[in-house]
């Protein structure tokens, strides 16, 4: 049965909520865990679906995964299966991920191609450009991406056309058991990159330049199992962050990061909000209307491209008319026609947006199309009068475990009921 989350608005926000572990950075250490055997551990893990779905994955292949509370448990043997099953990752974008790690430990794998998704195509030529240049054989067959490097990986450098989060973490799992000394040109800087960095060396892997454009990494064949704790989802603090601005609220976010969210927090200031943040918390107070403000999303440190749909939300009640770029994907404006239907007054072409605020906006059925459409369509409900049901929930806890508890827990009036709306989607829902 089918779930959808059903809003009443116009409930300021008020009190504390705690973020747990980032989606964004504990998938990539799940994966990593395939580079050496042993009894890995991950603390501070959201229980959230991509997490569920990839620990099945893992199992497939042979390694043991346990997630009691929040704390992941694996036991990975000297050999496991290097075919990724069809029907479990075709959803999975990460899954490419695998790719990395398995070609270097054990010189070949088998990956569904991923295709595209809701937010575009999302080509992965970066992260095959890369494996091909570090000495890997790969052929698409038949739908899936077969690789071979029989004599190991080769350490090379490669220069990435534009930072990519998932090609830099698929080449540097790859190139820390690689032969040889490698470096990464060009590679992304997000915070979930120095993590993974930070768990590989805890595994022994030879890094440095993590977190700067350029990363160099002496291969090594010796890793060990490690500890290691997930950081805090800068995303799920930076929504409840805007919810709370939206609402005209004040919330404070525990077990957060600030220092990662400065360009998302520096725009909900100019939009009229009042930040303070300090050692793992931020309190977030709204103005009684937000006013106008122009972003766009761009790798880190820029605006985060997975809090633009929430941002556009609070921007669609402003004061003023905001102008909204997005630089990473063709389809990320999706939920726009969503929030149409909400009253929102917004006009889209290529990859821009023109957000002319409005009073106020009235609730109504709508339909999440991804993971952050669906926190957007949310946040909007919690600004609309009257009651707003978002259907899709199931894109919703692919990235947070229980957004409902979490809103609830702030004082909004929300629960999450069973729906038979499922249907109706393929009439455009
Ligand atoms: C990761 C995040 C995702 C976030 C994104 C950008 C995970 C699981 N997902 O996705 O939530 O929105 O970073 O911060 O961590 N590209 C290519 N060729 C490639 C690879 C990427 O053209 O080989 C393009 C993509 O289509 C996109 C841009 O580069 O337009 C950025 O993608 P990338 O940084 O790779 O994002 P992901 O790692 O897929």
């Amino acid at each position: 049965m089918a779930s959808e989350i059903v809003v009443e608005g116009g409930v300021p926000l008020r009190g504390s909520v705690g973020v747990v572990g980032a989606k964004n950075a504990v998938l990539q250490q799940i994966i990593s865990t395939l580079l050496c055997a042993g009894w890995h551990r991950l603390s501070n893990v959201p229980d959230i679906a991509d997490v569920r779905a990839l620990t099945m994955v893992l199992e497939h292949l042979g390694v043991k995964c346990e997630l009691a509370g929040r704390e992941l448990a694996m036991v990975v043997p000297e050999q496991i299966s290097v075919e990724a099953p069809l029907e479990l990752v075709r959803t999975m974008r990460a899954s490419i991920l695998l790719l990395g790690p398995l070609l270097t430990r054990f010189g070949e794998a088998q990956i569904p191609m991923p295709g595209g998704d809701d937010l575009g195509a999302r080509p992965v030529d970066m992260h095959l450009n890369g494996l091909r240049q570090m000495g890997a054989e790969l052929e698409l067959v038949h739908g899936v991406l077969v690789g071979k490097a029989p004599k190991g990986l080769i350490g090379r450098e490669m220069e990435l056309p534009f930072p990519s989060v998932g090609a830099t973490q698929n080449l540097m799992m790859a190139a820390v058991m690689a032969r040889g000394d490698s470096a990464i040109v060009n590679a992304a800087r997000e915070p979930e990159i120095v993590d993974l960095g930070n768990q590989l060396k805890k595994m022994g892997a030879r890094l440095s330049g993590v977190g700067s454009p350029i990363i160099r990494i002496k291969g090594t064949r010796k890793l060990r199992p490690a500890a290691h704790r997930v950081l805090p989802d800068r995303i799920a603090a930076g929504t409840y962050a805007m919810a709370g601005a939206v609402t005209g609220g004040e919330v404070t976010i525990t077990g957060c990061e600030p220092s990662h969210l400065r360009m998302e927090l520096a725009k909900l200031e100019a939009a009229g909000c009042e930040v303070e943040r300090g050692e793992g918390w931020l309190h977030v107070s709204g103005s009684s209307r937000p006013r106008a403000v122009d972003f766009a999303t761009l790798p880190y440190p820029g605006f985060h491209t997975d809090l633009h749909p929430q941002m556009v939300a609070v921007l669609s009640v402003a004061e003023g008319t905001s102008v909204v770029t997005e630089n990473l994907y063709d389809g990320r404006f999706r939920y726009v026609g969503e929030l149409a239907r909400m009253g929102a007054d917004i006009y889209t072409e290529w990859q821009h947006a023109v957000v002319r605020g409005v009073d106020r906006l009235s609730g109504c059925p709508v339909v999440a199309t991804d993971i952050r459409a669906g926190a957007a369509l949310v946040i909007a409900g919690l600004a609309a009068y009257g009651v707003t049901t978002v259907a899709g929930v199931e894109h919703i806890d692919r990235g947070y475990a229980d957004l409902v508890a979490d809103m609830t827990g702030l004082g909004a009036s929300m629960e999450r009921r069973d729906s038979d709306r499922g249907g109706l989607r393929l009439f455009g829902w």
